[in-house]
């Protein structure tokens, strides 16, 4: 398929796995991301892999004129990926405001450069955070929607509402598509997670940790209502996500609206523990990580993970990786970047 794609937050983590992914399925790539939560090397895995150069757009989306020029620009593209945000659960309860201007603004303004470019298929990052504490699991895409936990979950459930009323307004063909754990690395580790500061999530924390970069992994809370008294949630390998973002494109782009959803669930539809996942770590990678328990940490929910039938049925998709295989390549990743900076 040689249509143009315009990957917002394509620098970032999932973004650009999803670029490599869309460019090997026949897109044409371009990316907007300022690179405030990323790091320009990234472009060069991205080329190392592909072998394209990738056009990225290096200005603020929540400013109007950085959006216009994109499209002015490129008035031939056939669908937006919309990934740039700001996405720390802890910073959003701290810095409310930050959340609400960035990740409001950016979208609006390519919402509204949508309707003046008279351009269609928009997909939108959402998360599983928009079902709070879910009441039943696995969690399917009509369970309600909960009071958001933070901020940040709240950006994600007004961003929905908004895409809603747009596509009421003007007929804007759209797709939301609700990650769960995205976590792992591209097989080749020429790509990764690269957070910009101390990691927040639980695989690079591991990651880490196990290279010695990190002295040691606090397992916040070991006295939940689970097995093993930790949280459950539902990891699945970045490189699962991206794909279905392309397939999700491919679906807009060939088959009338009818034929799919507007929401989709994207995850690996089953719940692992963080203690499960530390242990799986240590045994697939022969090595012993140093952690204890600590703590709760405010805003987690218990447990969630999904039920991702919808995506797999209707976008012709599918999970090529396992639990094992996120583990692998995420720790594959951090070696390989300790190397390379050593
Ligand atoms: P990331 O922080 O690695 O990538 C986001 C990218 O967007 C960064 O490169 C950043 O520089 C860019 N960006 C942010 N604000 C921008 C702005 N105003 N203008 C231009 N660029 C901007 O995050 P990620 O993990 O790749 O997440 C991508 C999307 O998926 C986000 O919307 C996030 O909320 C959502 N999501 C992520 C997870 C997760 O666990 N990683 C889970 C659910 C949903
Ligand atoms: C949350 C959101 C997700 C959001 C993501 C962005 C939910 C259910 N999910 O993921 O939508 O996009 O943040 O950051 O709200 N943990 C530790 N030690 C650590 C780090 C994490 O024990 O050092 C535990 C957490 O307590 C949690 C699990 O590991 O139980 C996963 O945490 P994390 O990777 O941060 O992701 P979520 O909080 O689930």
């Amino acid at each position: 398929m040689d249509k143009k794609v315009l990957v917002t937050g394509g620098c970032g983590y999932i973004g650009s796995h999803t670029v490599v992914d869309l460019i090997e399925n026949g897109f044409e790539v371009v990316v907007a991301d300022n690179l405030s939560r990323s790091n320009p090397v990234v472009f060069e895995g991205i080329e190392a892999i592909t072998g394209r150069k990738v056009e990225n757009f290096a200005g603020d989306l929540a400013e109007p004129a950085v959006v216009s020029a994109i499209f002015e620009k490129h008035p031939d593209i056939a669908g937006i990926i919309h990934f740039a945000a700001y996405k720390m659960v802890g910073e959003s309860v701290l810095e409310p405001y930050m959340y609400y201007r960035n990740n409001l603004n950016s979208l609006l303004n390519l919402l509204e450069a949508c309707k003046q470019f008279g351009l269609q298929n928009f997909v939108f990052s959402s998360s599983c955070s928009v079902y709070g504490n879910a009441d039943a699991l696995p969690v399917n895409e009509n369970a309600p929607i909960k009071d958001a936990e933070s901020p940040y979950a709240h950006t994600k459930q007004i961003g929905e509402q908004i895409i809603e009323q747009c596509n009421a307004a003007y007929d804007l063909n759209y797709m939301l598509l609700r990650y769960f754990n995205p976590a792992g690395a591209h097989p080749s580790a020429l790509i990764g997670e690269l957070p910009i500061d101390r990691p927040q999530n639980l695989v690079p924390y591991i990651t880490k940790t196990a290279t010695g970069e990190l002295e040691q992994l606090s397992i916040f809370g070991n006295d939940y209502p689970t097995e093993d008294g930790t949280c459950i949630r539902d990891y699945i390998h970045v490189m699962d996500i991206a794909a279905a973002h392309t397939a999700a494109l491919k679906t807009m782009l060939t088959k009338p609206s009818s034929e799919w959803s507007r929401v989709y669930n994207l995850g690996a539809g089953e719940g692992k523990s963080v203690l499960e996942a530390v242990q799986t770590f240590e045994k697939i990678n022969g090595i012993k990580l140093n952690y204890r328990f600590a703590e709760r940490r405010a805003g987690d929910v218990i447990a969630i993970y999904g039920d991702n039938k919808k995506a797999r049925e209707e976008l012709n998709w599918e999970l090529k990786y396992s639990f094992e295989d996120i583990l692998k390549s995420a720790y594959d990743w951090e070696v390989a970047l300790k190397e390379k900076n050593q």
